[in-house]
């Protein structure tokens, strides 16, 4: 079975550079199977950082709204009313991602939420393909989640094999922390897994460790001076070549790997 992993944190922590990168190591790694990296964050850009172009916009599945209607039976936007609740998505992932070097994308999108135990169409769908993503497909799954990790139904949670939780030096990134291995822990999601980004220093490394002692650390990502030029030349980081990224993040492609071993 693939391996299927959530990255959680605070807004700008490094979360989409760190999944990006994770996604493209990954894919090049083992090269007879593809890598799908899920943007399930609405203010995300896990595009760019893939290197796929935004001349061409990719619909998130949440505005697809034919296929919605097709699917569920059911207008997207509308309430109560019957739909099916367990709508047909296994081509989804074929039919509309974008593919580069290995590494399929796919943009869920926001649903309006009328509510918190909303049922309607588009988070139906949504619900019903994440699930899918995590139980059924032998790919790498990495999920790009927004701040809470809440849209990680229960029943998806449950297949993750870990929730990498991307904190910073500062106190504000251990409240967050805290807060997420609190939700991730509800949810049942089987490892938490803490990786510090943007270590300027040994001091910030430790500063982290001793912020969080209850957890579990999968690994330390240095300043990179390379994803600030990528930025400024309008490019994903490490463009050229992957393998170019600091030795640390290859230890993290490894220690996942290792977890289905
Ligand atoms: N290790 C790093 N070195 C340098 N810049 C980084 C690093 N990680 C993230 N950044 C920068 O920090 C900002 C936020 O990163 P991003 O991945 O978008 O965070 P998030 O997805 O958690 O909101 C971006 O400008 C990104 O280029
Ligand atoms: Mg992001």
């Amino acid at each position: 079975m693939g391996l299927k992993i959530a990255v959680g944190g605070k807004g700008g922590v490094g979360k989409t550079t760190i999944t990006s990168l994770l996604a493209r190591l990954m894919a090049k790694h083992d090269q007879t199977k593809s890598v799908i990296a899920i943007d399930a964050d609405p203010v995300s850009n896990l595009a760019a950082g893939l290197g796929i172009p935004e001349d061409k916009p990719i619909t998130p599945i949440a505005e697809l709204s034919d296929l919605i209607a097709e699917r569920t039976g059911a207008k997207p936007g509308t309430m109560g009313g019957f739909f099916t609740l367990n709508p047909k998505v296994d081509d989804i992932p074929e039919r509309f991602s974008l593919e580069r070097d290995g590494v399929k994308l796919l943009v869920m999108g926001t649903v309006q939420r009328g509510g918190s135990g909303c049922i309607c169409p588009e988070s139906t769908v949504l619900k019903a393909l994440m699930l899918h993503l995590v139980l059924v497909r032998d790919e790498i799954v990495l999920m790009d989640m927004e701040a809470g990790v809440e849209h990680l139904g229960r029943a998806t949670s449950a297949s993750v094999d870990a929730l990498l939780i991307v904190v910073n030096p500062g106190a504000r990134s251990r409240v967050a922390a805290n807060h997420i291995k609190k939700l991730g822990t509800d949810l049942g999601i089987k490892r938490l897994l803490v990786i510090g980004n943007r270590i300027k220093s040994p001091e910030d490394e430790q500063l982290i460790r001793t912020s969080l002692p209850d957890f579990e650390f999968l690994g330390f990502i240095p300043e990179m001076s390379e994803v600030f030029e990528a930025d400024k030349k309008g490019v994903r980081p490490f463009d050229e070549d992957i393998s170019d990224v600091p030795q640390a993040v290859k230890d993290i492609v490894d220690a996942l790997l290792a977890l289905k071993k």
